[in-house]
């Protein structure tokens, strides 16, 4: 489980670090940061499968993502007796990414690129990588270390040493010094961190992947477009939990049920209901009832993975139906850890009563995304 997330430097989040629990829901008015934190965790996740520059690039380039306020802010400026200005910067300019889980901490700094006359020479750069055991980085509890193009491992006598000295500044320490044998807790936090399972936002339109027939094989794991809804339906049926998958249902559509037909290898969803003579195909559901399968068959999986991220479920779902949500996700919550980002005051509502539960309400001042209430844990950043 992780119990602290931090971010520097990106976007609106010019710094922010948060104590999580077991289901934490991140809610806030428009524009308060709450996308922004949901892009931040996943570009953790990519940084350790080597995909960070290739996933900065596609939200625009670091330049477009760095915070774009001032360095810090004078109390005059925040008192708003002077206009808020850029002085000149003391630090470097970074964009920075970490958690600590129960056993590892993993942290990640990216900077601007050295000048160069490559035609890549806007891609930003890894500076500095740290993992450590335990919640706080220090010098004794780090036990991998990238700084610039060298890597640093501590070795079994407590020594410190080089592994590797060439590091290209866009690949991680992750992926390029994670050994089995000089370092398997390396290896061991990227497997961790492979299996984060993120869910934003799922097609529901005409022409969405979830509404096709497909050849089914036994899926545990819905796909992040849902095109795989059938299987992973049936293979809860089969081996997962489908009592919990006939009460969701029943849960949302008093009466409904849901099966699947499969004619030739293709597998296709049909829901039965009060009052119809047949049951209706994927493809003539409605948007919300389609979206609430989905989300119900990403919750049921009968692999649950340790961290659990969505990006506003509520979408086009009817208030009635976010009750049901509610319990989903408070369940799913005893084997997955949880982050939710969400603005539906009803399931925001509805999660806090959960046991081991947070709500974080984020809210923007002079451009910068605070947490009101909520106290930053300690945190310390790898040094370049
Ligand atoms: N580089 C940047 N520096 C500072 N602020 C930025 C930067 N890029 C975007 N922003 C601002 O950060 C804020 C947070 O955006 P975000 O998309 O995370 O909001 P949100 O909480 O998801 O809002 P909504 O509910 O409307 O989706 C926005 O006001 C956006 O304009
Ligand atoms: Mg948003």
């Amino acid at each position: 489980m992780l119990l602290t997330l931090s971010v520097s430097g990106y976007r609106s989040l010019r710094d922010l670090t948060l104590p999580l629990k077991r289901l934490n829901v991140i809610t806030g008015p428009n524009g308060s940061g709450k996308s922004s934190l949901y892009r931040a965790i996943r570009l953790l996740a990519d940084a350790a499968q080597g995909r960070v520059i290739g996933s900065l690039a596609a939200e625009g380039g670091l330049g477009s993502t760095l915070w774009a306020g001032p360095e810090a802010f004078s109390r005059a400026m925040k008192a708003g007796d002077a206009p808020v200005q850029g002085t000149l910067r003391r630090d470097r300019v970074s964009l920075k990414l970490g958690f600590a889980d129960e056993d590892y901490g993993y942290a990640i700094d990216l900077g601007l690129p050295q000048p160069s006359r490559s035609v890549f020479g806007r891609d930003p750069e890894i500076k500095a990588e740290a993992v450590w055991a335990g919640e706080v980085l220090n010098q004794r509890n780090m036990f991998a270390s990238r700084a610039g193009s060298a890597v640093r491992i501590l070795d079994d006598s407590g020594a410190r040493v080089s592994v590797l000295n060439n590091l290209s500044a866009f690949d991680s320490m992750m992926t390029h010094a994670a050994d089995p044998r000089s370092a398997p807790e390396l290896l061991a936090l990227r497997e961790r961190m492979r299996a984060w399972r993120f869910y934003d936002h799922f097609r529901t339109d005409r022409e969405a992947p979830a509404r096709r027939a497909q050849v089914g094989t036994r899926t545990t794991v819905l796909s992040s477009d849902g095109s795989d809804l059938a299987a992973a339906l049936q293979t809860i049926r089969e081996v997962g939990d489908s009592r919990g998958l006939d009460e969701a249902i029943e849960d949302a559509f008093q009466g409904g049920s849901v099966e699947i037909s499969v004619t030739e290898g293709l597998f296709e969803v049909e829901m039965r209901q009060h009052g119809l003579l047949r049951p209706l195909k994927a493809s003539e559901l409605s948007d919300g009832t389609l979206r609430y399968f989905l989300l119900v068959t990403a919750l049921l999986t009968p692999r649950p993975p340790s961290l659990l991220v969505l990006n506003e479920p509520e979408t086009s779902l009817h208030p009635d139906l976010l009750p049901p949500l509610a319990r989903l996700i408070a369940q799913a919550s005893e084997r997955s850890q949880i982050i939710v980002v969400s603005h539906a005051a009803p399931l925001v509502e509805a999660l806090v009563e959960a046991p081991d539960s947070a709500v974080f309400a984020l809210e923007k001042r002079l451009g910068e995304t605070v947490v009101p209430g909520s106290e930053a844990p300690a945190w310390a950043w790898p040094k370049r």
